[in-house]
């Protein structure tokens, strides 16, 4: 479609000057002030033609909701075009490049590099802090200012810790940064996509390759690749010394084999992490990657994930997330509770009629549970495994007594 139409229209006191980009799922236009006593250049995004509207006001208001922090756009104005309705927002213009780019352009080697991605985990933390999951962290969503500063952009598809279950049509993501529970037959969401999607881009940064190469396969096997098969530590994804292989070492300042050795140990433990196919095996938060990455900056081994709550999956460190585990023992306790009493009534009532009676109390307790748990569920890695076993014990009675009494 020509978009072109738009140019030297009029929004309010801005006029739309450039169209920067058309594809994903919106239309961004770079436009200057034309009212007022000054000269300002701005961002205009609105939704592409039959695109809901309510991306670009869900983006709207978390903008307005990350506004003290330097890591995201400052939002200047919202509102909805004269004769459509269709909304749009008005963000600073951050004058940069890609992550990736900027990188490369610069010739930064592995530990400004690590600097540069240190920023991008601070803008995840922050924006978990404020129960905010990016879902769509790739180069092109990172942009790194002139100065070296980073911002993260486009949350048309972020969305709050309470609603993570909402999203993940596999159609809109790109498959190289997607992390494989999205791809999976409607496996939980957790914030810790977003460390997946960071670690990636980490990965990109280091050694100039994707995890998994992905957009090299053919696209069939693309979604099978992310759900089964493990990425070669970073230390053995390149550098064999080829030509390619030289000059991404030489965007590092580094010859292949130095390269290979500055990766290898620490920095290929820590992205064996964030990238870990399971959730429980992976740094739940922006935050515990955040801690991970200034260990390894500092020479120290990454943390380890125990894969229960608490260390590894909780930062203990962080008083508001303090609360957040001492919430979820009491849930968590309350949950054992629940369950050696559906355990025991299951064994001890005894006709197989009884068992299935018992049936839709227990799937309805679940259901209960899992609506109760929403929140939690999403950093909880315990919780998800104990609403697993429940979920099994409820399809053990099911197949023994053929579901019906
Ligand atoms: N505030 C901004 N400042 C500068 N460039 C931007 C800004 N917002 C978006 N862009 C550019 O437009 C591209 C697409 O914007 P984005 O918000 O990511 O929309 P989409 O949902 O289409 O991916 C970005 O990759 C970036 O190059
Ligand atoms: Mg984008």
């Amino acid at each position: 479609m020509d978009y072109s139409k738009w140019l030297g229209k009029r929004i309010g006191v801005w006029r739309l000057d450039r169209l920067v980009r058309t594809g994903g799922r919106a239309l961004i236009f770079r436009a200057e002030r034309v009212e007022g006593e000054y000269a300002q250049t701005v961002v205009v995004k609105m939704p592409k033609p039959g695109v809901p509207g309510w991306e670009i006001e869900r983006e709207r208001d978390y903008l307005q909701q990350l506004r003290s922090s330097p890591y995201f756009p400052r939002l200047f104005e919202g509102g909805v075009l004269e004769n459509s309705q269709t909304p749009f927002i008005v963000m600073e213009h951050i004058r940069g490049e890609r992550i990736d780019v900027f990188a490369d352009e610069r010739g930064l080697d592995i530990p400004k590099r690590l600097d540069l991605f240190k920023q991008l985990c601070q803008a995840i933390d922050y924006l978990h802090k404020q129960s905010i999951g990016h879902l769509d962290l790739k180069p092109a969503n990172v942009l790194v200012t002139l100065d070296g500063s980073v911002k993260l952009i486009d949350f048309g598809t972020a969305c709050r810790l309470d609603e993570l279950h909402c999203t993940s049509d596999s159609d809109l993501l790109t498959l190289e940064y997607a992390s494989p529970e999205r791809v999976g037959d409607g496996q939980q969401l957790a914030l810790s996509a977003d460390v997946y999607g960071a670690t990636s881009i980490l990965f990109l940064l280091l050694t100039g390759r994707t995890p998994l190469q992905l957009s090299e396969r053919e696209p069939e096997c693309r979604i099978r690749a992310l759900r089964e098969e493990d990425p070669p530590p970073a230390s053995q994804a390149a550098f064999a010394a080829s030509s390619k292989d030289w000059r991404i070492a030489r965007f590092r300042r580094a010859a292949p084999d130095v390269l290979r050795e500055q990766l290898r140990g620490n920095l290929d433990e820590l992205i064996a992490i964030g990238l870990a196919k399971t959730l429980t095996q992976r740094y739940a938060t922006g935050s515990l990657l955040l801690e991970s990455v200034s260990r390894v900056c500092e020479g120290k081994p990454p943390r380890k994930v125990t894969g229960r709550l608490g260390v590894g999956v909780i930062d203990m460190s962080d008083k508001q997330q303090l609360w957040a585990v001492a919430a979820s023992l009491v849930l968590l306790s309350m949950l054992a509770a629940f369950f050696v009493h559906s355990l025991a009534s299951l064994s001890t009532t005894r006709s197989r009629q009884q068992r299935a009676a018992f049936l839709p109390i227990l799937r309805e307790q679940a259901e209960w549970w899992r609506t109760m748990l929403r929140p939690a569920l999403a950093t909880d890695s315990r919780l998800i495994e104990e609403l697993r076993t429940l979920d099994e014990v409820i399809s053990r009675t099911e197949a023994e007594t053929g579901g019906r009494p």
